[in-house]
């Protein structure tokens, strides 16, 4: 498995540029969710739903930001996304943006971010990693910088961290490089080159989580729990890298039954949902290879390994009808890009 490319210094010559634009995707975990926070390595993909940064400059001091981002999982029942006050999302972007203001030594004028993301929120697929990065990566190319990748995944982890509590930085990986990559922690990153990409539909149950607070329990429950957490690490193990090589020998049979397998055992550490539960068992029932649940669980999303792209189409009817909202992804083969505007 190659090493990925890590381009170590940004170009070293700050200009008066002061606009950029950015973009970056979201990401879906094909195995090892959680476990990777204890030390297993898990397995990620970027997809084609994005985030759009703009940065433009302002006259006073500090940063102003403003988001379009899909905010109805506020509504209504779904109130355990941890997230009272829609502004509260928008602390973290800031705090995306000051940090790296911090980074490239801007002292002069203001900045203003605007933010508009695809990208359903708080569903496991990445939106507060992707608007991140995106930002990070755009508020520098807005000071002639071209942050390196590695220094994009470190400054991440400022906001990711105070929205999160403690990641283990597999999404803002996925999002900043692209494509597939296998994630053991920040220092062990790396591509994975693809037979062929995977036919998968990611489906929204619609019920919506806080990452951290699920994170905390399953980082909780293993301290109570050590002996059986061994054992499901060491299976997720032996999961991950299976599916790492089943995606290198366009194995989708054997692809498929180890995502059943990560399911189950992501279930017996309580993160999935019965929605989520039902979805995978529909899934299984229409004839698709394999389903889990993707991200952080407790609601969220699930993914399908379907037969064939064309087959995309059929699961989604058939997952629409059971009250999911499907997305025929394909995978992002460049991560976060930024020019100046
Ligand atoms: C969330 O996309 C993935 C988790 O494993 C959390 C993390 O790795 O930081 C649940």
């Amino acid at each position: 498995m190659p090493q990925l490319h890590l381009r170590s210094e940004e170009s070293s010559r700050p200009t008066d540029v002061s606009r950029a634009i950015s973009r970056a995707p979201g990401k879906i975990i094909l195995a090892g969710e959680h476990f990777v926070v204890l030390g297993a390595p898990a397995v990620a993909m970027a997809i084609n739903l994005y985030s759009e940064v703009k940065v433009t400059p302002k006259n006073s001091p500090g940063v102003d930001v403003d988001a379009d981002i899909p905010l109805r999982f506020l509504a209504g029942k779904n109130r355990n996304s941890g997230v009272s006050d829609p502004r509260q999302l928008l602390r973290p972007l800031q705090l995306a943006a000051e940090a790296t203001l911090k980074q490239v030594v801007a002292k002069d004028r203001g900045l203003r971010v605007n933010v508009e993301c695809e990208i359903p929120v708080a569903a496991g697929l990445g939106s507060s990693a992707s608007t991140t990065v995106a930002i990070i990566s755009a508020v520098a190319r807005s000071r002639g910088i071209e942050l390196s990748r590695k220094k994009i995944f470190k400054l991440a982890f400022i906001p990711e961290n105070f929205l999160h509590g403690k990641p283990s930085g597999v999404d803002q990986a996925a999002c900043i490089y692209g494509g597939l990559i296998r994630f053991n922690r920040p220092s062990n990153v790396r591509t994975v080159r693809l037979e062929k990409e995977p036919a998968i539909v990611v489906c929204d149950t619609g019920i919506h989580h806080a990452t951290g607070t699920l994170v905390g329990g399953v980082v909780r429950k293993s301290r109570r729990e050590k002996k059986d957490f061994r054992d499901y690490i060491a299976k997720v193990r032996d999961i991950s890298n299976g599916v790492v090589n089943a995606l290198r020998e366009g194995d989708d049979v054997e692809l498929g039954v180890l995502m059943y397998q990560n399911h189950d055992l992501l279930r017996k550490i309580g993160v999935s949902h019965p929605k989520l539960d039902h979805l995978v068992e529909v899934a299984r029932r229409a004839g698709g290879l394999g389903a889990k649940l993707t991200g952080a669980g407790g609601g969220g999303c699930m993914i399908v390994l379907c037969r064939s792209t064309r087959d995309r189409d059929r699961m989604s009817r058939v997952l629409r009808r059971e009250g999911g909202t499907p997305y025929k992804v394909s995978m992002d083969a460049t991560g976060v890009e930024s020019q100046s505007a």
